[in-house]
């Protein structure tokens, strides 16, 4: 048999009903903000993603599925959307029409990480991005946003961590400061932060080795660096998220696992999901559009994990259970031909109708019925339709009805099926 690859998942039926539902919440309050949705490719030239995410990032050194086409151009399944949504916006120069513009987009993704609870090698995310806007107040309103998707998906168990990473101007002066303590600590990091520690020294404040988190504890926190404009701009950000009531903690260690980020980044942990406690990140990325070729415009988002929300939400799959509404019973060729055309002429007015395709006699048709968690059950035989009449019986209460099969039989089912619909 031939199973599906290492990391990547089926999600069926009985499971998707509660993707559905998350799905159709964010998407709610995204169009309520103002978002629109937005759709890229699955895949990408892969210098779009070493360029924005970083060519000294775990992602692109070794989490990339990246191939050659047929040509021998190098292409790249997405590991994140960010690159490709701000890679739209160059592209199709929505700015000049009107710089500020809110997306949200919803699909896969691919890393090829080392698949554990909560990691997948193909994993979904709910991305939103706000380019255009300079303002704190967009910084407090994504994170409001989260808080209250969250909210609404009665997650519990869960607490925003906020950073700042500084800009251009502060940035250099931390750096400095990290590449002392990084000299200083060589012996103690692994092979990869050595490397790192001259190629992209913020990377090792992210590592996840024990050793080198040691090594980190007492590294420099770039809080203490801000310039004067970082600080003002982190401090309205906090100041808006507590008038709105959206509690959070400042994280110094936050760096995130991504080179564009700059001022505000947070993320959205949990205790609930074991090693894999990030269930949402994000923050500005002021640099990217220009990076990409774009007009010098500040950009802020985030991406939250959509795997590892469907397992932390507060609803369950018995909410969104489905059933057919009606089951038809038929005995004998006249009977099933009737029965076939009412539920096909069933299921135009909205309600989901069954019968048995195999010829079985009535009593396994009942059980069938039963199985299916069928809300009524019509019994139609020869017997039946020589008389003109049919018996409804509802599954749940058993009670049972007289249908008479005159030519108004489809609004006859209807009035008996409606009242007990949602
Ligand atoms: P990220 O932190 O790499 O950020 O990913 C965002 C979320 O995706 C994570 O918090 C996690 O919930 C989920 N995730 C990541 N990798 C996996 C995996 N292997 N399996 C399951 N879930 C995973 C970004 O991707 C940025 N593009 C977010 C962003 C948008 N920043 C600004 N705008």
């Amino acid at each position: 048999m031939i199973q599906l690859i290492r990391g990547f998942k089926d999600i069926l039926p009985g499971e998707v009903e509660l993707w559905q539902e998350i799905e159709r919440v964010s998407r709610d309050l995204f169009e309520n903000f103002g978002f629109r949705e937005i759709r890229i490719p699955i895949m990408e030239k892969t210098d779009l993603f070493a360029r924005s995410i970083g060519e000294h990032t775990d992602i692109v050194e070794k989490e990339m599925y990246t191939f050659p086409d047929r040509k021998g151009d190098l292409i790249t399944l997405r590991p994140e959307a960010t690159a490709s949504v701000v890679r739209a916006y160059v592209q199709h120069k929505m700015y000049a029409a009107d710089p500020v513009r809110k997306f949200y987009t919803i699909g896969p993704m691919f890393r090829r990480e080392r698949p554990q609870k909560g990691r997948y090698r193909q994993f979904y995310q709910i991305n939103a991005e706000v380019i255009g806007v300079d303002s704190p107040y967009i910084d407090a309103q994504l994170i409001f946003l989260l808080a209250t998707l969250l909210d609404r998906l009665k997650v519990t168990d869960v607490a925003a961590h906020i950073n700042s990473l500084g800009c251009p101007e502060c940035r250099p002066a931390f750096r400095k400061a990290l590449s002392g303590l990084l000299d200083a600590k060589k012996a103690q990091l692994c092979a990869d932060c050595n490397r790192r520690s001259s190629t992209n020294p913020l990377r090792v404040l992210d590592c996840k080795v024990p050793g080198c988190r040691e090594a980190m504890a007492e590294a420099p926190s770039l809080l203490d660096y801000l310039c004067d404009g970082c600080r003002a701009h982190f401090d309205s950000v906090q100041q808006s998220l507590k008038r709105l009531g959206v509690p959070f903690v400042i994280d110094k260690q936050l760096v995130r696992g991504l080179d564009y980020y700059t001022r505000t980044t947070f993320e959205i942990q949990t205790g609930a999901l074991g090693a894999q406690s990030a269930v949402a990140g994000g923050g500005r990325y002021d640099g990217l559009v220009k990076m990409l070729d774009g007009p010098n415009t500040p950009a802020i988002g985030f991406a939250i994990g959509f795997d590892r929300l469907a397992e932390i939400v507060g609803l369950r799959q018995a909410d969104f259970e489905k059933a057919p509404q009606l089951f038809i019973a038929a005995l004998g060729d006249a009977s099933a031909e009737k029965a076939f055309d009412w539920i096909c002429r069933l299921g135009l007015e909205g309600v989901t109708a069954e019968m048995d395709m195999a010829g079985r006699s009535l009593k396994s048709q009942m059980k069938q019925a039963d199985r299916s968690g069928a809300g009524f059950v019509l019994i139609l035989g020869e017997s039946e339709l020589a008389s003109g009449t049919a018996i409804m019986r509802n599954m749940r209460t058993r009670a049972q009805t007289d249908v008479a099969l005159d030519d108004r039989i489809i609004d006859r089912i209807l009035a008996h099926i409606r009242p007990y619909s949602n």
